[in-house]
């Protein structure tokens, strides 16, 4: 595995090949966590892993250096899975200060005890130099986490970018053109969707600061390092911080015996003939990281589940609850479903939709016991209109 970025910076992190849940995000193809070395007449170590590959990360910074060499340990993101290991590495790298911004220095106060570490605090802007290289610190604030922080060296034209750009993916190449383009693009559009979408105006932001940077490499914390798609990832960051809709809908359900399900379809169906890319999500089987996935780029949603004990089924609720959390915005839809003898989740669908500020189309679309005909060629025609709506978003949009 090459894991030279260039003369003397090496990838030191470690390949996960068997996680499947990260914090509830399904990581289906596993993920890396990436720590880098940069060897000059100081030596820095970029970031660390979770705390149970520490061994594994000091195993690789010692096939390279003598740890005691080791100078700094720069801390671009307190979060666990970077920052977990920082204990145990600090323990064995005698010589290496903590550099990192003082939220992320409280941060990491929270979660362990740092009263033996040697700290140095920067600040947005600041710069240290190991020597023929320097490391320039730009805070990228709730891109994701307060004290997140890129870390870039102008030499080189290397952008340590901590999560931003990254992907859940395991893989023995550690290059972006070493590895499936397609899983890589389709990982970082999950990644975005699960943990950043919340953020598109901060991310914004941290484009324009990528923009007045010349950046031959991202190398992000989790995933592939970019070197050879740099243009192409960035694009996509430009699209989904804005929420750019594609041509798509996206049909979400659940179903108790079938009723929604049927009714999905028959949206599913209209939306189908009407030359969009129209996908039909069941909830309990799809899970909600690709739901969440499959809703950044769509321009419209419709959202139906049957109704149990007066409101909807659980994994409906949850799925509501999780895009609630991650704020899509400028998307269409309605509420639809099915129910028995008492009314309850189509509507309760309708106002947590409207809470989300989707713009309605429609009175929720609803089905006692079974959808009759006229039902589902009402739903078919629902169907229509959302495609309608989703090809009109897609092509107005600046
Ligand atoms: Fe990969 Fe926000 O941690």
């Amino acid at each position: 595995m090459d894991t030279t970025l260039r003369d003397n910076i090496n990838w030191v992190g470690y390949v996960d090949w068997t996680v499947r849940d990260f914090h509830s995000f399904e990581t289906t193809r596993g993920a890396t966590y990436n720590s880098y070395l940069i060897r000059d007449e100081k030596t820095a170590l970029i970031d660390t892993v979770k705390a149970r590959y520490a061994r594994e990360l000091l195993k690789n910074v010692a096939n390279l250096t003598d740890p005691s060499k080791v100078d700094y340990l720069i801390c671009n993101h307190a979060e666990p899975d970077h920052a977990s290991a920082i204990p145990q590495v600090l323990k064995e790298l005698p010589n290496a200060t903590l550099v990192c911004n003082q939220k992320c220095y409280q941060t990491l106060d929270k979660f362990s005890d740092t009263s033996d570490w040697k700290t140095k605090i920067i600040s947005n802007g600041e710069s240290l130099s190991l020597g023929k290289h320097t490391l320039q610190f730009i805070e990228t604030p709730m891109v994701h986490w307060p004290e997140s922080m890129f870390t870039y060296v102008p030499e080189e034209k290397i952008l340590f970018s901590m999560d931003a750009f990254g992907q859940h993916i395991a893989s023995s190449g550690r290059f972006d053109d070493e590895v499936d383009m397609c899983a890589v693009m389709q990982e970082a559009k999950s990644y975005y969707a699960n943990i950043v979408m919340p953020y598109g105006k901060q991310v914004a932001g941290v484009l324009k600061k990528a923009a007045d940077l010349d950046i031959e490499m991202i190398a992000t914390s989790h995933g592939v390092i970019w070197r050879s798609h740099i243009d192409k990832i960035i694009s996509a960051y430009k699209n989904w911080s804005r929420f750019r809709p594609a041509a798509k809908v996206l049909i979400v359900y659940d179903t108790m015996w079938e009723s929604t399900a049927q009714m999905a379809r028959a949206i599913h169906a209209g939306a189908s003939i009407s030359g969009v890319d129209a996908q039909l999500v069941h909830i309990r089987r799809s899970g909600l990281t690709a739901l969440a996935t499959e809703a950044l780029d769509a321009a419209a949603i419709a959202f139906g589940s049957a109704t149990l004990n007066r409101g909807m089924m659980p994994m409906a609720a949850a799925g509501l609850a999780y895009l609630e959390g991650l704020r899509p915005t400028g998307k269409v839809g309605f509420a639809f479903g099915s129910y028995g003898w008492g009314k309850g989740a189509a509507e309760a669908i309708d106002e947590r939709l409207k809470v989300m500020k989707l713009e309605m189309l429609r009175e929720p679309l609803k089905a006692q016991y079974r959808p009759s005909k006229s039902v589902l060629d009402e739903c078919h025609t629902a169907g229509q209109e959302l495609a309608k709506n989703a090809k009109q978003m897609a092509s107005d949009w600046k």
